[in-house]
């Protein structure tokens, strides 16, 4: 019987309670205990947290956010603490094997702790769905949902007042969220950061849109997407914040500048920003978050380390953690294409 100790880490998405209650429910049946670190690696490093029981973990299943907190810390970065520091945090609770639930950054860690014989069992999470090992992650499907509705509200004001609408969406290397809440919502121009577009692309097809008789268009963009012309100022774009953190909103009020102008049409701008990762999950969210959160409790009591639970098709599945770490996933080819393929 295993002590798990478990920690959310990084951008917090919907899902992240699901996952928490599925690995104490399954966990406890299986006779293990299970110790909650408060605000991911942080929290194991100040070895503080709580004792999860089925009990405090009552009515989160619907719950937004973590109730664990999260952080971006980093115990290998510069001037961390290291190693050390992890094991310190699992001597203080008696905790044998951790979970961590996180995306490249929390899962870098857990594979250098799996590799020094700390055992690790990971879970996935990412709003961005920019994951490489598992076809989806939990939250993905929630943000698309949100964009999906902004997307059709928009239409509704694009409409009265004859206007260009940009959506400006999650997603910083990686256009799955446009692209899927694009095509659900039917935006007019989807723009992703695995295709650098040129401005007068996008400023030529709105022109054949008007010309078609249309009066109003949709542009969704990633916050992550740039441009083929390097001229062109995309204010707020890469500037890091009070807080270390990289601005969202350049490329949307670079489009709404530069689309205005050069065609004439009156344009606005929306960025959804935060709104896509609050509130409850889906349906499908909840679903996958609990059998990853299952699978990764089966996983601690079948003694597996170093790896991550995954959806492969719609099997829940063991890979190892470095399949998740590297250059991120990226939008395929005909999906993009598909998303496209209205265009006019
Ligand atoms: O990686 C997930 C993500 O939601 C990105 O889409 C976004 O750029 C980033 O996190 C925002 O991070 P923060 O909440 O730290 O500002």
């Amino acid at each position: 019987m295993a002590r798990i100790g478990m920690l959310t880490g990084g951008g917090d998405c919907p899902g992240l309670n699901a996952v928490i209650r599925a690995v104490v429910r399954k966990g406890l049946m299986d006779g293990h205990t299970v110790f909650g670190y408060h605000y991911g690696w942080a929290g194991v490093l100040a070895a503080e947290g709580r004792e999860l029981t089925q009990a405090s973990t009552n009515g989160i299943l619907p719950r937004g956010g973590t109730i664990l907190g999260s952080s971006r810390t980093n115990p290998f970065s510069e001037g961390g603490p290291g190693i050390d520091g992890v094991r310190a945090g699992l001597e203080r609770h008696g905790v044998d094997v951790l979970v961590p639930i996180g995306g490249e950054d929390t899962l870098g860690v857990a594979a250098r702790l799996a590799e020094a014989g700390i055992p690790v069992v990971g879970v996935p999470k990412t709003i961005d769905n920019d994951l490489k090992g598992t076809d989806y992650t939990f939250g993905f499907q929630t943000a698309v949902q949100i964009a999906t509705d902004a997307i059709d509200r928009l239409h509704t004001t694009a409409e009265s007042h004859n206007r260009v609408m940009v959506l400006e969406v999650m997603g910083r290397h990686a256009g799955f969220i446009a692209a899927h809440a694009g095509m659900a919502g039917g935006g007019d121009v989807i723009l992703v950061p695995e295709r650098p577009f040129g401005i007068e692309e996008v400023c030529g097809h709105l022109r054949r849109r008007h010309a078609l008789g249309h009066t109003f268009s949709i542009v969704v963009v990633s916050e992550g997407a740039t441009l083929k012309e390097g001229s062109l100022s995309t204010a707020g774009a890469g500037q890091i914040d009070a807080f270390g953190h990289e601005r969202l909103g350049g490329i949307a009020v670079t489009l709404e500048r530069e689309i205005e102008e050069r065609t004439g049409y009156e344009t606005r701008m929306t960025i959804l920003g935060h709104v896509q990762r609050g509130g409850t999950p889906t349906a499908f969210d909840r679903v996958l978050a609990t059998r990853f959160g299952v699978a990764a409790a089966e996983a601690v009591t079948a003694g597996s380390s170093g790896v991550m639970v995954a959806l492969h098709g719609t099997d829940i599945v063991q890979v190892p953690i470095s399949e998740a770490l590297g250059e991120p996933k990226t939008l395929d080819d005909k999906f993009f294409a598909d998303a496209a393929v209205f265009f006019g």
